[in-house]
């Protein structure tokens, strides 16, 4: 299996030096009726895609968020999590949700009830290894079972007026890379955009993701290709843009704590450049608005929890942040959590006008650091 070589000629740094690196000239992606303004699609994660989330990245450049997946059975609608999955107010156009399951009719009927809840486009979780769905034939269990597969493509596709996408791994398992069939169904069966996870069911997140089954399965169909998987910087971005010749990509881990990377990669998509880092003030503003927005959507108690880790996220190899997170994971309140924001922040607009990392920002959340979202652990 052959991985894009990392070794690219050095681009400019953001001073303006003349870049060695051509433009990818890359065009929108349309999916049905929706022209995205870009070809960056946020990954749905649990726990992670929650519409403040979304709506920043958005903002910060993304074309398309997913939301963090729904569960099909009807049981679950009522309960405060599923409530507030399915809850869009004053979200960006185009309105994704996932929706996760094995049966057929669950599963149309999911799509029905998050339609009429706002969703402009269903996604379909095939993509996701946690041993909490697939035990029960969900995600990407369904990989497995290729008539099964088609049946659910169908009764979703029937079930609803707007378009339905799928995503996917690259197969079970190394001996059962069965992308390129599934991608076929998928697109006899009239799903409009393919995401594809370089990983098969059974990698989890080990190793690295590998692009040559997406490269083979964009040469084969005509609906929009996404590729996934270990997208951690723009340049990264215009290798697997070129090599697998997709439509788009999809970045998930490497967005959380960095939803600007989104202007960054376009910008460097653009124009071959980097843009600079961002102002140390600019990221305490947009950080102290998402602590906002999360503890108005979640309250005070479920929001305090959430922001710790996006917090933790944001801060991750900037100066003193290890001492400033170890003291965040002791505070209680919305009101505690903000005052050690804006006294973290003030120290780091001391250091520098522009936000210094210790660590190289392009590895931050490099995948071997990343564990299967506790919330979906079995
Ligand atoms: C915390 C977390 C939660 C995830 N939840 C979902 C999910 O709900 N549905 C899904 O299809 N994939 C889920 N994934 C997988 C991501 O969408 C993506 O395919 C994977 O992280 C690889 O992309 P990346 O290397 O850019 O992170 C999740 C991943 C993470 C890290």
């Amino acid at each position: 299996m052959r991985h894009i070589s990392l070794c690219m000629p050095r681009d400019c740094d953001y001073n303006g030096a003349l870049s060695l690196v051509t433009h990818t000239r890359t065009s929108p992606v349309r999916i049905g009726p929706h022209q995205l303004k870009n070809n960056l699609v946020v990954a749905p994660m649990a726990g992670v895609t929650d519409r403040p989330f979304r709506q920043l990245c958005k903002t910060m450049g993304a074309g398309m968020a997913v939301s963090e997946m729904v569960a099909s059975n009807s049981l679950l609608w009522g309960s405060e999590k599923t409530k507030r999955r399915a809850n869009h107010d004053g979200e960006v156009d185009p309105i994704s949700v996932q929706i996760a399951g094995a049966d057929p009719q669950m599963l149309a009927d999911a799509a029905r009830y998050n339609v009429d809840q706002g969703a402009q486009i269903i996604d379909i979780n095939m993509g996701c290894p946690a041993k909490k769905i697939c035990n029960v034939m969900a995600g990407s269990a369904l990989l497995k079972d290729e008539p099964l597969v088609a049946r659910i493509l169908k009764a979703v596709v029937g079930a609803v007026g707007v378009p339905v996408t799928l995503k996917i791994r690259t197969g079970w398992d190394r001996d059962h890379r069965n992308a390129l069939m599934v991608a076929r169904i998928a697109e006899s069966s009239g799903i409009q955009a393919l995401a594809i996870h370089g990983r098969t069911r059974a990698c989890g997140y080990s190793g690295e993701a590998e692009y040559d089954t997406i490269a083979a399965v964009k040469a084969e169909i005509r609906i929009p290709v996404i590729a996934n998987g270990d997208i951690t910087t723009p340049e990264r971005v215009k290798q697997v843009l070129e090599y697998t010749k997709a439509d788009a990509v999809m970045i998930g881990r490497a967005a959380q704590g960095r939803p600007w990377m989104f202007r960054e990669i376009s910008h460097f998509l653009e124009t071959g450049r980097h843009l600079p880092p961002p102002a140390v003030g600019e990221i305490h503003r947009v950080l102290v608005a998402h602590l906002h927005d999360l503890y108005d959507f979640y309250g005070e108690l479920t929001g305090v929890r959430v922001a710790r880790k996006h917090i933790s996220w944001y801060t991750k190899g900037l100066a003193g942040s290890a001492a400033f997170r170890h003291g965040m994971n002791q505070l209680q309140t919305c009101a505690e959590q903000i005052r050690a924001v804006d006294d973290y922040f003030a120290e780091l607009s001391g250091l520098g006008e522009r936000l210094i990392y210790v660590e190289e920002p392009g590895m931050m959340n490099k995948p071997e650091r990343m564990e299967e979202p506790a919330e979906l652990a079995a």
